[in-house]
């Protein structure tokens, strides 16, 4: 992969870079939860069947967020971001902050965000949120009557903000995604919608959509992205 103070660096993560600050992958070991797969309660049609089992489950969800820390992966891309400044873009399928508590400001939550609620009724703005709904509490109202929900994309819903993304994808001269699966659309497409092939994909196996990538590195992220970080900041040092 070719990355130089020159590149405009568009960065896609998925659940793998957090895993390995103890946040469960959708899709690898301890994916599950009471045996639900992320997409049975990750739709409207469970919440609009069980809203209380949905809320039990982002707020697992949120108490797991609140409890973990960043990872050297998430530490080694502000730092690569703080070189590029505004030729960097870093797109998230994850709900967590851990790219911001490590010091990322151009973040860009394509499926939401954990730690913020937003009204199923009324247009009010998400805000900032950390509450959980357990057992014998009482779901949330908003001040419209509606139902307060996770500010999370949902399966069957639009992403956020993909104007933006599809204006970074064009202007990239370099894509590295990160523990990310491939199997969930649009997002999965991305490395296809580049005017380039310079592209690289870490993670400890390759994704479904391997055949798009020019490059791997196959380990885990907290290992492979300092060793990223490194090799830009030497080939930066010595002015190649
Ligand atoms: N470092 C890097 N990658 C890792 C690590 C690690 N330590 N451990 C696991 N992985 C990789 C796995 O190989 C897998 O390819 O992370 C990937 C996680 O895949 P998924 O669980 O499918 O997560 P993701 O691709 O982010 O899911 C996409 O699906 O459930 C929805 O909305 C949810 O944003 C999510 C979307």
């Amino acid at each position: 992969m070719k990355l130089t103070l020159s590149d405009h660096l568009f960065v896609l993560t998925g659940a793998g870079v957090s895993a390995e600050s103890g946040l469960a992958t959708f899709r690898g070991d301890g994916g599950l939860w009471r045996n639900y797969r992320a997409e049975e309660v990750a739709n409207i049609a469970a919440w609009r069947r069980d809203p209380r089992l949905v809320w039990e489950f982002y707020s697992m969800r949120r108490r797991k967020a609140l409890a973990a820390k960043p990872n050297p992966a998430h530490v080694a891309l502000a730092e690569i971001e703080q070189q590029l400044g505004d030729r960097f873009f870093l797109c998230t399928q994850n709900v967590d902050s851990l790219h911001e508590q490590a010091g990322s400001e151009r973040v860009h939550h394509i499926h939401g965000e954990l730690m913020k609620t937003k009204c199923d009724s009324c247009a009010r703005e998400p805000f900032p949120d950390e509450s959980t709904y357990d057992e014998g509490t009482a779901l949330p109202k908003c001040d419209c009557g509606g139902t307060l929900r996770v500010n999370v994309v949902w399966f069957g819903e639009m992403v956020s903000g993909m104007e933006r993304v599809a204006y970074e994808l064009q202007r990239s001269t370099a894509f590295v995604a990160i523990g990310t699966s491939g199997v969930v659309e649009p997002v999965a497409s991305f490395v296809r919608a580049l005017p380039h092939r310079n592209t690289l994909y870490i993670g400890p196996e390759k994704p479904a959509n391997a055949d798009a990538f020019s490059e791997y590195m196959l380990g885990p992220a907290a290992e492979m992205v300092p060793w990223l970080a490194q090799t830009f900041f030497t080939a930066k040092d010595d002015g190649s």
